[in-house]
């Protein structure tokens, strides 16, 4: 069974505020996305990756990728306004003859290989799987200030990336949710409005999301502990 790796790295990351998008800002020795791909290009099971660039840095991201000598890269193609954009548009140009899809974040570079091969393993399986970790702080529900509810956090969790799936249902999830006009922050929402489960996996804390600077400084600390 054939799988491919797309990664959407072409937001502009506005809640970091630097002017670099945050996947070009380097953590240690390697930008974000080159640590990020890295991993990935070491999982045996990942044939090839589509990255997903900002459509003015598609050349200079193949650039980026062929200095530091990433290897498997299928394509680089221009992003759109949003993440599910994004990700359609490289599931464009990945191979029809693939059978299994997985999506991963590029501002998650602590991901880890083995992972990365249970979110395909588990998707081989049941079709579709994303990973994440149980919440354990109290949920509030807060409007203007004022605690509105508490919200039962028994079975709630906290979604990461990676995600995987047959190609062919993330396809058609994909398609309905652009002919429904819909628009979600990750791909298994959109299999799920098919009335399709998805697998849920135990995820890493180290595999958080570089949203803020503070994940930015966190993330630095973390490389120079020597967490690649
Ligand atoms: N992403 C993308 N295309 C977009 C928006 C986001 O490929 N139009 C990618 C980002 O590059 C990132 C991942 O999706 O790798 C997760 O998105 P997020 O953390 O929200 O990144 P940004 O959208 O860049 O940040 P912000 O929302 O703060 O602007
Ligand atoms: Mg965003």
């Amino acid at each position: 069974m054939t799988t491919v790796a797309i990664v959407p790295a072409a937001g502009s990351g506005s809640r970091l505020g630097r002017r670099r998008p945050k996947q070009f800002l380097s953590v240690g020795r390697a930008p974000l996305v080159v640590r990020t791909l890295r991993v990935l290009a070491g999982v045996r099971e990942v044939g090839g990756i589509v990255v997903a660039a900002p459509p003015e840095a598609v050349g200079a991201t193949r650039r980026l990728l062929e200095r530091f000598r990433v290897p498997r890269i299928v394509a680089v193609v221009p992003g759109g306004r949003e993440r599910q954009e994004s990700v359609w548009l490289a599931l464009q140009v990945v191979p029809a003859s693939t059978s299994l899809v997985v999506v991963h974040d590029a501002v998650r570079p602590f991901i880890t290989g083995s992972l990365v091969r249970r979110v395909i393993g588990a998707a081989r399986r049941h079709g579709a799987a994303s990973c994440g970790v149980p919440v354990v702080e109290t949920v509030k529900q807060v409007h203007d200030g004022k605690v509105e509810a508490t919200v039962e956090r028994e079975g709630l969790w906290l979604v990461q990336t990676p995600q995987a799936f047959h190609r062919s249902l993330l396809w058609e999830a994909h398609e309905k949710a652009r002919s429904g006009g819909f628009v979600g922050t990750d791909d298994a929402v959109l299999v799920e409005r098919l009335g399709i489960p998805v697998r849920m996996v135990p995820g890493l804390p180290e595999n958080f999301k570089i949203t803020t600077p503070a994940d930015l400084a966190r993330a630095r600390t973390f490389a120079a502990r020597g967490r690649r």
